[in-house]
């Protein structure tokens, strides 16, 4: 993999040479400062990723909406210029959010087919009646909270709480066994890092597909009532609705997108309460629908996605007045268009529970718009005020200063959140 300096950059005017360019830091230490910054240079930007990889970045809210419900942006990364010259490793740290098979890098009929087989299984009344096994989940978590208590007192709660809530959840949705889940969790995280060695990400790729298939061949050997067998059972009805490394590819993009984002709205929600004193008193004293307040501000202000991985426009465009060519990479910035002013007002940069909610991206929009919305939305809307009823007293253990970003450039989120139950 190298640095876009290709026949292609022999073809840019000079206004594209100006066209400021600003390197993402691949730890995520503050995806906000960053996001900000890439607002102030303008609607369009180029970035710069890990191995010098070259991509631009959208960072209007109503421009980034209009591209990502535009056909002529393609997310299937086999239109990607700079794969197409081979110039992408597999080892490079960016890969598995990239080059994967699965709904959310194909395009048009093959998109529509291989969400089709997950909706049809995955639906409204599926995601509402776990309603009461995840309030089951939620409470027993809450239970044993104390018994987590480091020497000093604290708990974190990102570990103890907000990542076992949707990662049981959603192994028990797709059947996977409980021997298997504590390294499919691990696995699961160096997804969304960007810090890993090639030889790390791709031996941890190697393994997730292993750990998966063993999934798939168990379910296959023993169906249940869980989405992978019924996705195996489709697969069996009709062997062309599925090949065998979609099924898996699938069952990774759902046990992945499952997790991780849904325990980075939950950190997120809770470290904005404690340090918002007085949204925290309105949530608190607020009827049953405020959470839901609580959740969307969380999702526009501080979304669990900063950044995700990319399109590539079929043709050469034209956005705000920048050439765009075809079959470069397109950034979406949802940190950087959450707080865009021109969307959710002067006062974007305020966490506000009140504000009257305008239309945010944080699970994106169009044909892809977010699978798991439904789920991700209840697993918070439960998990929140239970929390906050269980532990009156809650507060941060640490300065809020000290708390150290999740090193990803895509997950938007701190690694720990040691909290003080106050019991
Ligand atoms: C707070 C939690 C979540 C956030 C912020 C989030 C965000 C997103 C975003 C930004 C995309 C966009 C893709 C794009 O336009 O390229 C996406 C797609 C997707 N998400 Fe989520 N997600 C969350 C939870 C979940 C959950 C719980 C699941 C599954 C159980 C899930 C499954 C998916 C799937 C399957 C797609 C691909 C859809 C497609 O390409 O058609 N997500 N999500």
């Amino acid at each position: 993999m190298t640095s876009q300096t290709n026949s292609a950059d022999e073809d840019r005017s000079p206004a594209e040479d100006r066209i400021p360019v600003v390197a993402l830091d691949p730890h995520g230490k503050d995806h906000h400062g960053e996001a900000a910054r890439l607002r102030e240079l303008g609607p369009v930007v180029k970035v710069l990723l890990p191995g010098d990889v070259m991509a631009w970045s959208v960072t209007d809210h109503a421009l980034l909406n209009e591209m990502i419900t535009d056909p002529r942006f393609s997310k299937d990364w086999r239109n990607w210029n700079a794969i197409i010259r081979e110039e992408i490793s597999d080892g490079w740290p960016l890969i598995g959010m990239v080059k994967v098979t699965n709904m959310v890098t194909s395009d048009g009929q093959e998109h529509r087919r291989l969400r089709k087989l997950v909706t049809q299984t995955f639906t409204p009344r599926r995601v509402q009646a776990l309603r009461p096994r995840i309030q089951q989940i939620v409470d027993e978590l809450l239970d044993e909270l104390p018994s987590h208590a480091d020497t000093d007192g604290s708990v974190d709660l990102r570990r103890h709480f907000a990542h076992p809530v949707p990662m049981q959840v959603i192994c028990e949705l797709f059947g996977v066994p409980a021997d298997e889940r504590p390294r499919l969790q691990e696995l699961m995280d160096n997804i969304f890092r960007s810090d890993l060695t090639p030889e790390e990400v791709t031996a941890s790729q190697i393994e997730q597909y292993q750990l998966l298939a063993r999934v798939v061949e168990g379910r296959r050997r023993d169906p249940g009532d869980d989405l992978t067998s019924a996705l195996i059972a489709a697969r069996a009805a009709d062997p062309d609705s599925l090949s065998e490394e979609e099924l898996v590819g699938t069952l990774l993009l759902m046990l992945s997108a499952g997790q991780e984002t849904t325990l980075s709205l939950i950190t997120n929600a809770v470290r904005a309460l404690l340090t918002h004193p007085g949204q925290r008193e309105i949530a608190v004293r607020g009827d049953a629908d405020v959470w839901s307040d609580v959740v969307e501000e969380t999702l526009r202000w501080d979304a669990p996605i900063g950044n995700f991985p990319f399109r590539y426009p079929l043709e050469d465009v034209e956005i705000a007045g920048v050439r765009i060519p075809k079959g470069e990479a397109i950034m979406a910035p949802f940190s950087a268009v959450g707080r865009d002013v021109r969307q959710h007002g002067e006062d974007a940069d305020r966490f506000d529970i009140t504000r009257e909610q305008r239309r945010h991206l944080a699970f994106s929009n169009g044909p892809h718009f977010c699978l798991g919305a439904p789920l991700a939305r209840l697993e918070a809307a439960l998990a929140l005020p239970s929390v906050f009823e269980r532990y009156p007293g809650l507060s941060l253990a640490v300065d809020p200063d000290e708390l150290i970003a999740v090193p990803s450039l895509f997950s938007n989120s701190s690694s720990t959140l040691p909290v003080r139950l106050g019991t």
